[in-house]
């Protein structure tokens, strides 16, 4: 039986979070899709070809350690908007989303674009205020230069012609700006859980 999670939304939102515990209570494997980008990006810093780069990716290139470092999530915000590199994604992720067993995915167009067909589909948001608070508190650095981070990101990531972020139709919205997380992982399972019932 394959059985998708697509959990979509912009960055800090707490989607990870949220897929991550998805996956651990139901038993489902998950991707962070954001990897596959940000791997792209490390590798367009060292010199290499994106396009080239997204198509001979390796499991090994989403093991590297510095894929969270601010300059690698820039680079990839900006391969993300070359549909060639998205395309050249396109199918390990629907093969991962495919697995018996299930499979959570979370990233910007997961319920859109990669399984449309998901069984369940969440968007998970949170004000551009809060999103950069909680980076902020992961990572320090200048509040200020953190927030403009988050707007320029979210700039980046709806308004390109291709794949932009934005909620499926049929997608459940979480907003985590006055939710801590435990209320979040709980609305998500309670959705995952009646899918999976049948409801
Ligand atoms: O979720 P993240 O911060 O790791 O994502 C890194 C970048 O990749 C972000 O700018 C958006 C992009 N991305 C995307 O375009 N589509 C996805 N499915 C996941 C991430």
């Amino acid at each position: 039986m394959s059985f998708t999670v697509a959990i979509d939304g912009p960055a800090a939102a707490g989607k990870g979070t949220i897929a991550r515990a998805v996956a651990a209570r139901f038993g489902f494997a998950h991707l962070d899709t954001g990897l596959l980008y940000r791997a792209v990006g490390a590798r367009m810093l060292e010199g290499a070809d994106p396009v080239a780069a997204a198509r001979g990716l390796a499991p090994a290139d989403l093991a590297r350690s510095d894929l969270r470092a601010a300059d690698v999530a820039r680079a990839a915000s900006e391969v993300a908007a070359i549909p060639e590199v998205r395309a050249a994604l396109v199918a390990f992720q629907r093969g991962f989303a495919r697995q018996a067993g299930g499979a959570v995915l979370d990233g910007r167009d997961i319920g859109t674009v990669i399984c449309p067909e998901a069984e369940v589909k969440l968007y998970v948001t949170a004000s551009p205020e809060v999103r950069a608070h909680r980076r902020w508190l992961e990572e320090g650095g200048d509040a200020a230069q953190v927030l403009a981070d988050v707007h320029a990101r979210d700039a980046r990531d709806t308004g390109r012609e291709d794949a932009p972020l934005k909620a499926a139709g049929d997608a459940v919205l979480i907003d985590t700006t006055a939710l801590d997380i435990d209320g979040a992982v709980a609305a998500a399972c309670a959705h995952v859980a009646a899918r999976l019932a049948g409801k």
